[in-house]
């Protein structure tokens, strides 16, 4: 089933320099780019996002984080996106993550981790609705052939 997903470039990755790697690696796997933005989260805004986790000992600290310095949010479709991102992405802490996966190459630690990716499709939705209200800033397309 084709699915859409919400994924961030978070704040870490621009310090390190592999915001763009991280994208050549979602197109590498075959995914498609919908929608794309750079911004920078309030702290309120943050708290929003990461609201399932209001009350865990990291809450403060990972909003902090990921208001800390612009991020990049994104819908990318394709089949599976869901679990093909999420697999792609791996373990939220590197050490745990698989090899040749996003996290494993670039992530710090289990929170300076590089990137987000919806878990679920419930989150999926809520999550591109959070960036992307009612589709605005979405742009579907599919391949063509450029001739002269
Ligand atoms: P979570 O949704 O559990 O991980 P994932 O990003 O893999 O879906 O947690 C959200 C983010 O919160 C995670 O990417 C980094 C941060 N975090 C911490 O700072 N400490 C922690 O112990 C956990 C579990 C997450
Ligand atoms: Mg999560």
């Amino acid at each position: 089933m084709v699915q859409e997903t919400l994924i961030i470039i978070k704040p870490d990755a621009f310090s390190k320099g592999v915001a763009g790697r991280v994208i050549t690696e979602l197109e590498n796997e075959g995914l498609k780019l919908l929608g794309c933005r750079q911004l920078k989260l309030s702290k309120d805004k943050a708290k929003e996002f990461y609201k399932e986790h209001m009350g865990k000992e990291f809450y403060e600290p990972v909003t902090d984080f990921m208001a800390a310095n612009p991020i990049i949010v994104m819908v990318w479709s394709g089949e599976e996106a869901i679990v093909r991102s999420r697999k792609l992405i791996g373990k939220t802490d590197p050490r745990d993550a698989a090899e040749g996966t996003i996290r494993k190459k670039w992530a710090q630690n289990y929170r300076h981790n590089i990137i987000h990716g919806s878990d679920s499709p419930g989150s999926a939705e809520r999550e591109i609705d959070f960036f992307f209200p009612a589709g605005s800033g979405i742009c579907m397309w599919e391949k063509k052939e450029f001739k002269l």
